[in-house]
């Protein structure tokens, strides 16, 4: 191995409570080697700023790779470390590979790691946190194959009665719902503000380097008004360059009831057949729910799926949807139902 890359330390963590950690992939671009690094420090808030970090840090030929992260916690009096969770930037890397590479650097340590899902639920009030092991399920029976989920009679009957009564001609309401889907298909996990503005940095960046190589005057030799003009151009370049769905990303929003009947057209089998696959799940492994709270119900596909699994068994169906129009929507649906 280069022994540029000896010059990097494999393991470099905080040894406070609760915190962020990525696993780095460091390649020498001179010579082709690469390692796996663990870096994580209490004071990034986001996977991000860690290898932000590390590539400021570290100025030599070296191009770092996130394969994923998560976080570490540490309890200094029992002299032992948790490795778990996963990045919603970078995903859950194989966290074996991490405790390998504490275990080097901390071996007197009880060095461990889950690759189980975990939850993290805050309440914006208190800014308490609560943290649940998702941990398989014992005996769990998956269901095998693909099967397919067709929506109930009832509901196909609820979503055209809405549909007649909507003041848009069928035709146009098929080709809004087609775009519609079109539309989510391609949308991407929001970028979080941090990687908007990482992003945002780097392409002012590119554009100011090319601009020295092209030999510009100095921006602070130039007039206000040319000033003002660079400025306009750089934030218009920076949108052109962002406006990728990733880091575009904006709620979709319903302001007539037309729009909530073109995207009930559109997701209200889909949604459907994923929520009943879900429950289906449930029921094989011996769960029944008595209350429901359905948060952010939409046109109310999570609804029907609870109905055709469970009937009409159980006490409390809640619904909470912050728009009006989709909520009116779901109920023109449900109207059918007897
Ligand atoms: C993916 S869609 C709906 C999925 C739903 N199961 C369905 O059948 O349509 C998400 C829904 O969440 C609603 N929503 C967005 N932000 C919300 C919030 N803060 N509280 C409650 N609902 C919200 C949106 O209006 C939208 O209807």
């Amino acid at each position: 191995m280069s022994s540029k890359l000896d010059s990097i330390a494999d393991c470099e963590i905080d040894t406070s409570k609760k915190f962020k950690y990525i696993q780095i992939k460091v390649k020498d671009r001179d010579s082709g080697d690469h390692k796996l690094i663990v870096r994580g420090y209490s004071h990034c808030g986001f996977h991000s700023d860690i290898l932000d970090e590390i590539k400021e840090k570290e100025t030599g030929n070296f191009q770092f790779t996130c394969p994923g992260g998560g976080r570490i916690e540490v309890n200094e009096a029992e002299k032992s470390i948790f490795v778990y969770g996963y990045s919603q930037s970078y995903g859950q890397p194989d966290h074996s590979k991490s405790v390998e590479i504490i275990k080097k650097k901390y071996p007197n340590w009880n060095v461990t790691f889950s690759n189980d899902v975990h939850v993290t639920s805050i309440n914006p009030g208190t800014n308490e946190h609560s943290v649940y092991r998702l941990s398989p399920v014992k005996n769990y029976k998956a269901t095998k194959g693909l099967r397919f989920f067709p929506l109930p009679e009832q509901a196909v009957e609820g979503l055209k009665v809405a549909l007649v009564n909507c003041q848009r001609p069928a035709k146009q309401l098929q080709h809004e719902a087609d775009q519609m889907t079109e539309k989510l298909n391609q949308r991407r996990f929001p970028a979080s503000p941090k990687e908007v503005q990482a992003a945002r940095r780097e392409i002012v960046g590119k554009i100011r380097l090319k601009e020295n190589n092209d030999e510009m005057m100095p921006l602070e030799m130039l007039d206000q008004k040319i000033q003002k003009a660079h400025d306009n151009y750089l934030q218009k370049e920076v949108q052109k360059k962002l406006k990728k769905t990733r880091f575009n990303w904006k709620a979709l929003e319903f302001g007539k009831s037309e729009e909530a009947a073109a995207f009930s057209l559109s997701r209200l089998a889909p949604y459907f057949a994923e929520v009943k696959k879900v429950l289906s799940e449930f029921e094989r492994n011996g769960f029944k729910p008595e209350t429901i709270l359905d948060y952010g119900g939409g046109c109310g596909s999570a609804f029907w799926a609870v109905r055709e699994q469970w009937g009409d068994d159980f006490q409390e169906y809640c619904f909470i949807d912050t728009n009006d129009l989709i909520t009116q929507f779901a109920m023109d649906i449900m109207r059918v139902w007897k």
